[in-house]
């Protein structure tokens, strides 16, 4: 009677890639960020340990719900890799996520709710327009001539 494969411990980053549904391309971004880490096989191939398809699977619901890479990074930075995230640790992201996501809701509707007085204006004034300069943003982030510090931008 024939036995069954025995499964490697570690992983490709064709096995990681096949079976999260992610591009090798967004796996070496990923690993570029830190957000996952690999092992080198003697021949200089990534090698992750299966804890990584429940980080990329968190990754990815983070960012479905727009989280910019940097505090996902942020959330995952307690949770080592090659270790799994406990429920409790998922548990306590997921209420990080619903405040992070909050506070994107309140922005835009605080935004939505200046924007009729834009509706039929095209001022796009600086002290004026919350389109232009939301909750004066600038003047938050430094004094004096904020713009002028700047490289126009394209469009602009
Ligand atoms: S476009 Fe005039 S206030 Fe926004």
């Amino acid at each position: 009677m024939a036995s069954s494969p025995r499964l490697s411990p570690l992983l490709s980053v064709g096995d990681v890639a096949r079976r999260s549904g992610l591009p090798v391309s967004t796996l070496h971004f990923y690993e570029s960020k830190g957000l996952i880490a690999a092992d080198r096989s003697r021949g200089n191939q990534r090698r992750y340990t299966r804890d990584v398809l429940r980080r990329v699977a968190i990754i990815r619901v983070a960012q479905r719900l727009g989280l910019p890479l940097s505090e996902i990074a942020a959330l995952l930075a307690p949770i080592p890799p090659g270790s799994v995230p406990t429920q409790a640790e998922v548990r306590a992201m997921a209420a990080r996520w619903r405040a992070a996501l909050q506070e994107r809701i309140d922005g835009l509707t605080r935004l939505r709710d200046h924007l009729d007085g834009c509706i039929g204006c095209g001022c796009l004034s600086m002290e004026e327009c919350p389109l232009r300069n939301p909750a004066d943003q600038l003047g938050q982030t430094a004094s004096g001539p904020v713009l002028l510090d700047r490289a126009p931008a394209q469009g602009s």
